[in-house]
């Protein structure tokens, strides 16, 4: 691969630099101490070739992307969109709570509250806000929330706007999850279906199951499953047949729809009072607007109308795992289009990075927090385009990179006792 994707490993700013000066414009101490810390940790990331700056080659395979059903820039878009922009007039910018009836908002908001199997829905600035403003308006000083502990951080986040008592539990963890409720009473419990960096699926029937033994109030975070779950691709509740079962589910739109925005859905009566009690619905107007709506509305199109886009990233994901698997990579954590090459501590993300880059594959890295400490990350994330040529590149890459850096490879013969 080119030269300008990479720089040798020794390069790389991994070490202590010289001690701070005494005092930065602007910082307090504490402040040049975290800003020092921050310093060490985003060595990876800043290395990272996108973190950098660069595109990906045209001969390179990037599976870097959420839009795993390849929706951005299709025309059906861009026609809606450019259509709404030039046809509907102008459009200011306002709150949640000032739009009416007949607005493309609460259209929109009717549409996909119904595609999922949702009572009520409202569109959200993004999913951040969405997750935010949920959590400030369901839960309250005191009240007991439950998280698992790899759950996304505007989860947490709204917890603590909340002023909620935040309890996490181990990941996938029904034991340590029933343990904690048994302690601190019923309360909120917060899963997200499909974890963002290691692909892991939460296992929503025990989950749903212990929720209404103990009488919690259950949140489910889609973001990574909406689109690409369920028989229309309404979600991984959906796939399980556990609508009823589940009080309120929030989603991204920066993921499978292409789109900026997030959806908060649950029951009318709180949709409604989300709308006048959400800090973000009130004193915000940087809501979606029309065109964007319009865009989100086409993404939905194809999301229902084109099955194979989900059916080829299904297969190729699991094709992908088993393979990666094989060559010793800890891939059984997912169960879905996010493939993780785990590689352990920062240096090793990057030296795991930079072998993949310099052979033009390229994924996201993740390390603390979005990871725990020293259970870094490459994410790659498998979208419908890739053919059966691509994935075989991709396990080829991952092999030269192994033997390069000293991984353990597979017994002669392991592969072919796999399938
Ligand atoms: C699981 C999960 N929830 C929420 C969000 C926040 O969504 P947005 O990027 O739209 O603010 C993300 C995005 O990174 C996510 O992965």
């Amino acid at each position: 691969m080119s030269e300008a994707t990479t720089r040798p490993v020794e390069d790389l700013a991994l070490h202590e630099g010289p001690a701070p000066p005494a005092r930065y414009r602007g910082e307090a101490p504490g402040l040049t101490q975290r800003i020092e810390n921050y310093r060490l940790r985003a060595a990876v990331v800043e290395n990272a070739h996108l973190a950098r700056g660069g595109a990906i080659p045209d001969d390179a395979l990037g599976l870097v992307s959420s839009d795993a059903l390849r929706l951005g820039g299709h025309p059906h878009l861009i026609d809606a969109q450019v259509r709404t922009l030039r046809g509907d007039g102008p459009h200011a910018p306002t709150s949640l709570v000032f739009l009416g009836e007949d607005s493309p908002q609460r259209r929109f908001e009717a549409r996909i509250a119904d595609f999922v199997g949702m009572e009520g829905a409202v569109l959200c600035q993004s999913g951040w806000t969405a997750n935010v403003g949920l959590l400030q308006t369901i839960a309250e000083r005191g009240t007991p929330v439950y998280i698992d502990l790899h759950a996304h951080a505007s989860l947490w986040e709204g917890i603590q706007v909340a002023g909620a008592d935040p309890h996490p539990f181990r990941h996938n963890n029904i034991r340590s999850l029933a343990r904690r409720i048994r302690n601190h009473g019923p309360g909120i419990v917060i899963v997200d279906a499909v974890y963002s960096a290691t692909g892991s699926v939460c296992p929503l029937a025990d989950v749903t199951r212990l929720c209404r033994d103990t009488g919690c109030i259950l949140v489910v975070d889609e973001s990574h499953s909406m689109g690409l779950h369920g028989n229309r691709g309404n979600g991984l509740v959906a796939e399980k047949g556990l609508l009823g079962e589940v009080d309120y589910i929030t989603f991204s739109l920066a993921k499978t729809f292409v789109s900026r925005g997030g959806v908060v859905m649950g029951p009318d009566r709180v949709m409604e009072f989300f709308r006048f009690e959400s800090r973000q619905a009130i004193f915000s107007a940087a809501a979606p607007l029309p065109h964007d709506i319009a865009g989100m509305g086409a993404a939905l199109d194809l999301v229902e109308n084109d099955t194979w886009r989900r059916q080829r990233v299904t297969q190729s994901a699991a094709w992908l795992r088993r393979e990666l698997g094989v060559l010793g990579f800890d891939t059984a954590i997912s169960q879905t289009k996010i493939v993780p090459l785990v590689a352990g501590s920062d240096l090793e993300v990057l030296r795991l990075l930079v072998a993949l880059e310099q052979r033009g594959l390229f994924g996201l890295p993740f390390v603390s927090p979005a990871t725990p400490v020293d259970k870094g990350l490459i994410r790659l994330t498998v979208h419908c385009d890739l053919l059966a040529a691509d994935l075989e590149r991709v396990v080829d890459i991952c092999r030269e990179a192994r033997a390069e850096l000293g991984w353990p490879l597979p017994f002669a013969g392991t592969q072919a006792a796999a399938g």
